[in-house]
């Protein structure tokens, strides 16, 4: 079978890409119909196997999104030679098509960067150096298009590359191959050009053909993901999942990650039959020779070299939702087949793709990347990218919408809370609540400024307090002037803000207190996050309803009228979102009920 090579081409229209592409694919038709359908059956596995993040988990992330209805324009295009078969990720070159770009890279082995002679090193082709070197392409050719125009002047040429091995040496790309040619002319391109004795290389299709990209270390040890627990019946437990890397067979140790028990390889399952080995790429489903617990998201490693697990890492991260990431909070993470959820602990800096310059950043906006912490809630196994892309790379996926909304690349574990374990406690919350003779609960009330939570809060504590109850209430101007001093009302700073006092909530739920949260709390996504705090029937949601209008009407801290004069930014109904609980435990109307009222519907729904 023909090696197969993945590609990149990086550079606008007016490089000369699609013309550069068109011809590569059209000079090359000999196509044969068997390396055709080979080709086509490795495409149809982007649809396929969906699932699980083969190749390479940008891709299989964004297809999902792509099902989600956002368009990322990246095109694969197969052709091949007697020497080789090639897939060329085509992407869009513009700058606002980061998330394209970095889509076609994730598999690529090269990349192809054009160069308009005219023109030379460009600030884009410095900027789609520094994404695919992100990426882990660790080969590029240096396309030097347009010669012809140039008049095939070699000092052109020789300055170009010069200036281009100046800027990418701190890429440290493997191997910079630059080539002189005219997509248009065809020189270069398909076959040597007589317009360049002075070139010693080959053209551009020969070194295609020839280039070794160590894509796949064969002395990489095992590495597979498991996808799916076969269980047809009592007697056979099958893991499935495709090898991320290296070999195994039957009597093979092996070890499953994150548990890290270790067991020996009975049986290797290829398509429906028993095989003798399996290697890097193939599906199969593996037995065990001991009963051992493993389930989806577990990887099972060579036993001699194991997969670390982690749940804190710092990672590049781009960014490719319209709606910013915020540090704090909750995301999904996929890696490989497990999912957990997670969250972005730390913006350290964004990178400004064009310069290369490390900007202070509290948030990532669409088509940027950053350098991230991130804090998982179960540990992951993982690979860093650089060693291993498969288990190396991972999404973010909103909770909410459920879109992709960042790709990552794992750079290194972070160790401090591989340190931290949880204290067991001999008197728990239970011991604490029975001597209160009360269960603990956190009663969270959201609602605009002015919709009467401050009012009906304090009706509340009042009411809980005289029948005995123990009870703490933690108010949003209260806290914001001790704890939460720091915080202002961005998102970031509310997101931040919810936070710690969901964090706070609980402790106190802990020490066996009824906790009367009262806070603006206007994103769903946080109050998802302080919910998920608590076990289940101790957390209420209240929606403290009051229509905006009457809200304005009451204004008991003139913060709106302020508002309206433009002295107070980023104001809860103005402008900045509230977002109204869909389904809360309870809703109270303040626009026609009085406090005392709402107080009695909480108190009715308790059951102390
Ligand atoms: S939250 O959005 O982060 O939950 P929080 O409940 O802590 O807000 O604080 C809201 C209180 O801060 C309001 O009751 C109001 O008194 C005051 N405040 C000052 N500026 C703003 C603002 N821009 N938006 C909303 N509330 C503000």
């Amino acid at each position: 079978m023909l090696s197969l090579l993945r590609f990149i081409t990086c550079g606008s229209v007016d490089d000369g890409k699609s013309t550069l592409v068109g011809r590569l694919l059209y000079e090359s038709h000999q196509v044969f119909d068997d390396q055709m359908s080979a080709l086509q059956k490795d495409s149809s596995r982007f649809g396929t196997q969906g699932d699980e993040l083969d190749l390479a988990l940008l891709v299989d992330g964004l297809h999902a999104e792509r099902e989600q209805g956002i368009t990322i324009d990246v095109a694969y295009r197969f052709f091949g030679t007697p020497a080789r078969r090639f897939i060329v990720a085509d992407t869009p070159g513009h700058e606002q098509y980061t998330r394209n770009m970095a889509t076609g890279a994730s598999t690529a082995q090269l990349a192809v960067l054009l160069i308009d002679a005219r023109k030379g090193v460009l600030i884009q082709t410095c900027r789609h150096s520094r994404i695919v070197a992100m990426l882990g392409v660790k080969h590029v050719v240096l396309a030097v298009n347009k010669m012809d125009l140039m008049g095939w002047d070699p000092q052109v040429f020789d300055k170009i590359v010069a200036d281009y091995r100046a800027f990418a040496a701190e890429l440290q790309f493997t191997a910079v191959q630059a080539i002189p040619l005219s997509a248009l002319t065809g020189d270069n391109v398909t076959a040597a050009s007589a317009h360049t004795p002075w070139y010693p290389g080959p053209p551009l299709l020969t070194y295609l053909e020839g280039v070794e990209t160590a894509g796949t270390r064969a002395e990489a040890p095992f590495r597979m993901p498991v996808q799916w627990v076969n269980r047809p019946h009592l007697d056979f437990r099958g893991f499935c999942g495709r090898v991320a890397s290296g070999g195994v067979k039957p009597g093979d140790r092996v070890v499953v990650l994150p548990s890290g028990i270790e067991s020996t390889v009975k049986t290797v399952i290829g398509a429906g039959a028993e095989v003798g080995a399996a290697g890097q790429g193939d599906s199969i489903t593996l037995t065990l020779a001991d009963e051992v617990d493993v389930g989806r998201g577990d990887v099972i490693a060579a036993a001699a070299a194991p997969v670390p697990v982690t749940d804190q890492f710092e990672a590049r991260l781009l960014w490719m939702s319209e709606h910013p990431l915020v540090a704090g909070r909750p995301y999904f993470l996929k890696i490989h087949s497990s999912q957990v959820g997670a969250v972005v602990s730390r913006i350290k800096f964004r990178m400004d793709v064009n310069s290369g310059a490390h900007l202070a950043a509290t948030s990532l906006a669409l088509n940027e990347i950053g350098v991230i912490n991130v804090s998982t809630d179960r540990p992951v196994p993982y690979e860093i990218y650089e060693q291993g892309k498969r288990l190396g790379a991972f999404i973010l996926i909103d909770r909410l919408t459920n879109e992709t909304a960042g790709a990552g690349m794992i750079d290194f574990p972070l160790r401090r809370a591989a340190n931290l374990h949880w204290q067991a406690m001999s008197v728990d919350k239970g011991a604490r609540a029975a001597l209160k003779l009360q269960r603990p609960r956190c009663l969270w009330l959201t609602g605009l400024s002015g919709s009467g939570k401050s009012t009906i809060a304090n009706l509340l504590e009042k009411r809980l307090h005289a029948a005995g109850r123990h009870t703490c209430m933690l108010d949003g101007d209260n806290v914001r002037h001790g704890l939460n001093r720091d915080l202002g009302f961005t998102e970031a700073d509310r997101v931040e803000n919810i936070r710690r006092v969901a964090e706070v909530a609980r402790l106190m739920v802990d020490a066996g207190l009824i906790v009367i949260v009262s806070f603006i709390s206007p994103y769903r996504a946080e109050r998802a996050f302080a919910r998920s705090l608590f076990e289940a029937g101790e957390f209420q949601e209240i929606y403290v309803n009051a229509p905006l209008e009457e809200c304005e009407r009451r204004d008991p801290k003139h913060l709106y009228a302020k508002a309206w004069r433009g002295e107070l930014k980023n104001f809860t109904g103005i402008d900045s979102a509230y977002e109204a609980p869909e389904a809360s435990e309870l809703e109270l109307d303040t626009l026609h009920d009085h406090p005392d009222a709402c107080v009695e519907k909480i108190v009715r729904g308790l059951s102390l």
